[in-house]
């Protein structure tokens, strides 16, 4: 099974949402591993991309590439996307869903139905879901086919799916709604998609992070305030990199990886939860 650093190890992988944050870090930890992989990191932004490949082009022997690219968009959009990733890097063999956006939505003083500002809410909320859902699901199924051709049920080169959700897909956090209930949708999907990957030799690893170091709390002008308590990236990196470098438990258990105090979060509520999600999955009607 595939693990980043196994004896069959991930040779090609793409981070998606790797110009700032979690995602840049956590690709550049991968860019440093012995079985040095070939890292593509992905994202909006060209000029922080090519700015991470210069700085690294010192240790990276060429393994680090960049590729503009935008999730938030319609599903033929991300099928081009897909089409012309495999077509570059036909060896890709893991993808990690880093890209995420955080919106706060006020509920219970909406604007005027039918105004700008309403509509404004709307294609926000729309965005989100797209941004950490949506998208993420659309490319993971255009992805499979090549993903399970070359694992080939376990005999060919493994492969590796990486949701990063959040300790907020299992409590919510009021201010941020559409935030909450897209990790916990894609929570939910990684779960059952872990399951039905069982022996295709494609592991699901879900992350899920707690208050992290990043930009992704810049614009709601909380950066200062959540400074004081988010986990430092140096400190979470090796947390979320050693359970992409684990190797699985035979059970087929372990593909979610709370880290820091969502660890005590998933303690209190997802415990156990696995064993009747293996239960379901045993007594699903046959086809008639
Ligand atoms: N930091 C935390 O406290 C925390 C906690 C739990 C979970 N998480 C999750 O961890 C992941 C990484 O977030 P982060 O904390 O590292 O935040 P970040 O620094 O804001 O990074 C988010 C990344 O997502 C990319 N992105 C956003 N929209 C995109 C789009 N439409 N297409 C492609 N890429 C897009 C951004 O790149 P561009 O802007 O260049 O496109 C950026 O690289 C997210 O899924 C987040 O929800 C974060």
């Amino acid at each position: 099974m595939a693990s980043i650093n196994s004896s069959k190890c991930v040779l090609v992988v793409l981070v998606v949402g790797a110009t700032s944050g979690i995602g840049q870090h956590l690709a550049l930890a991968i860019l440093a591993l012995p079985s040095q992989p070939t890292v593509i990191i992905a994202g909006r932004r060209r000029a922080r991309l090519d700015e991470i490949v210069a700085q690294n082009a010192g240790t990276s022997g060429g393994r680090l590439r960049a590729l503009e690219m935008d999730i938030d968009v319609d599903a033929p959009a991300l099928e081009r996307t897909v089409a012309s990733l495999l077509e570059a890097y036909p060896a890709l063999d893991a993808v990690i869903f880093s890209a995420g956006i955080q919106r706060e939505l006020d509920f219970a003083h909406p604007a005027a139905a039918g105004t700008a500002a309403s509509a404004k809410t709307i294609a926000s909320f729309a965005s989100e879901l797209n941004t950490n859902y949506v998208a993420i699901v659309t490319m993971v199924h255009l992805l499979l086919p090549h993903l399970l051709a070359r694992a080939d049920g376990g005999k060919g080169q493994p492969g590796l799916i990486v949701p990063i959700t959040s300790g907020l897909a299992l409590v919510s956090a009021a201010w941020i709604p559409g935030y909450c209930a897209s990790k916990a949708a894609m929570h939910s999907f990684s779960v059952s998609l872990g399951v039905q990957l069982r022996g295709t030799g494609v592991r699901v690893v879900e992350i899920l992070p707690p208050i992290v170091e990043s930009e992704l709390h810049d614009h709601e002008g909380t950066t200062e305030s959540l400074s004081a308590r988010w986990m430092p990236l140096a400190e979470f990196t090796p947390l979320a990199l050693a359970a992409l470098t684990d190797e699985p438990r035979p059970d087929g258990e372990g593909v979610e990886a709370p880290i820091g105090n969502v660890q005590d979060w998933y303690g209190k509520w997802e415990n156990g939860k696995m064993g009747f999600v293996n239960m379901m999955a045993k007594g699903r009607p046959a086809k008639v």
